[in-house]
């Protein structure tokens, strides 16, 4: 999950794409000889890059609408032989049931699979991809840009100036320093380790992390394995990191808040539901920490007279971590590849681990 595999996944993608200007051929064991598949594409807006993959073996269809509606989904399932799932609708039997025998492969266009009912893909072996790795420089920059602006207090200092309260000063916004801190990083996956090693240029004093095993490629970022209660009583700036599931939902709550230091500084760029929001809340208005930068949070949308957006300690970005256009390009892409395997019945570019 580090540079050489994130390297290794776009010299692959060159290779196919490189194969596939070659032969412009569809492999001898796609299905309807004669006919082309079909793969729906959930959403219109899907990057053409990933598009344009599918259309050199593939007729591609949309939803009418868009955003598409869950029947409108489901009713397409039963017409197609793939599924470019795009977007974080719950992904369950229900699309597998309505698929029916012709529904073949179905590929996400996201690292988190949250939204996904993995086991009802592992029962029936249905055909799964989706695409990490990819986006975690993105997410690993996203997530500096969260600490730097909740830690130095950017939204606190833009809305004094929407509110011509400029005050200025020796003492006016001082934030907290990165230099010399204790950063904590909760989850040591793909995106933690690409956060340890952005942190590399910033002078910190100590790297922990928590998690279900240690991680020689945390280690050998100079990140000590702690348990999750002593890095949250010792970071100054706390990264959330980890898949939500039933065993991290709510990991942030009243009682791990209050074991923080009330100058630290939490990131989320995860899942929103890793957090207790209420509770996190409560900790920003009293000061049990010191601020927040959240990338994700619940629900999302999230309504525009929601509390935590009355917070000027909370810096809240609408799930922007894989937004560029490469890395979008590159999920797209990805995705298509996975979809085209599992029509093919071969193995996918990037299948998952059920
Ligand atoms: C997670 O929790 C939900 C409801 O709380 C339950 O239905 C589901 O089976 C659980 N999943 C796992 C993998 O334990
Ligand atoms: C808070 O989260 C911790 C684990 O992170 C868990 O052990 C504890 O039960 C949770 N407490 C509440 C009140 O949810």
């Amino acid at each position: 999950m580090n540079e050489s595999a994130s390297k290794c996944i776009l010299l692959i993608l060159c290779l196919f794409e490189m194969l596939n200007a070659i032969s412009g051929q569809t492999p001898a064991t796609m299905v309807n000889s004669g006919t082309r598949p079909v793969v729906l594409v959930t959403n219109k807006e899907t990057p053409e890059k990933g598009i344009n993959k599918l259309k050199l073996k593939c007729d591609v269809i949309f939803p009418k609408n868009h955003p598409a509606t869950r029947e409108e989904i489901l009713e397409l399932a039963g017409q197609v032989d793939g599924i470019m799932w795009v977007g974080h609708m719950a992904l369950n039997g229900e699309v597998l049931d309505r698929g029916g025998e012709r529904l073949k492969a179905i590929s996400t266009m996201s690292a988190g699979m949250d939204y996904v009912d993995i086991d009802e893909f592992r029962k029936r072996k249905f055909p799964l991809g989706y695409t990490p790795i990819v986006l975690n420089d993105a997410v690993a920059d996203s997530a500096i840009g969260l600490m730097i602006a909740a830690g130095r207090r950017y939204h606190e200092g833009r809305l004094a100036i929407d509110q011509s309260q400029w005050k200025g000063g020796p003492q006016w916004l001082l934030g907290q320093d990165i230099k010399g801190s204790t950063v904590g990083i909760i989850g040591m996956g793909g995106i933690g380790q690409t956060i340890a090693k952005r942190l590399k240029g910033f002078d910190i004093g100590q790297l922990l992390y928590s998690g279900r095993r240690s991680k020689p490629e945390a280690e050998a970022l100079g990140a000590k394995m702690v348990p999750q209660d002593e890095l949250l009583q010792e970071s100054d700036y706390v990264f959330i990191a980890v898949p939500l599931t039933n065993e991290t939902y709510h990991l942030i709550n009243e009682t791990t808040l209050a074991k923080m230091k009330s100058t630290a500084v939490l990131v989320n760029v995860a899942r929103g539901d890793i957090v207790d929001q209420k509770a996190l809340v409560a900790a920003l208005k009293s000061g049990t920490i010191f601020a927040a930068g959240l990338d994700v949070m619940t629900p999302e949308p999230l309504p525009a007279d929601d509390e935590l957006l009355s917070l000027p300690n909370a810096v809240v970005i609408p799930h922007l971590g894989s937004a560029t256009v490469q890395t979008r390009n590159n999920m797209a892409e990805i995705a298509a590849l996975n979809v085209l395997a599992g029509i093919a019945k071969t193995p996918m570019f990037s299948p998952y681990p059920y």
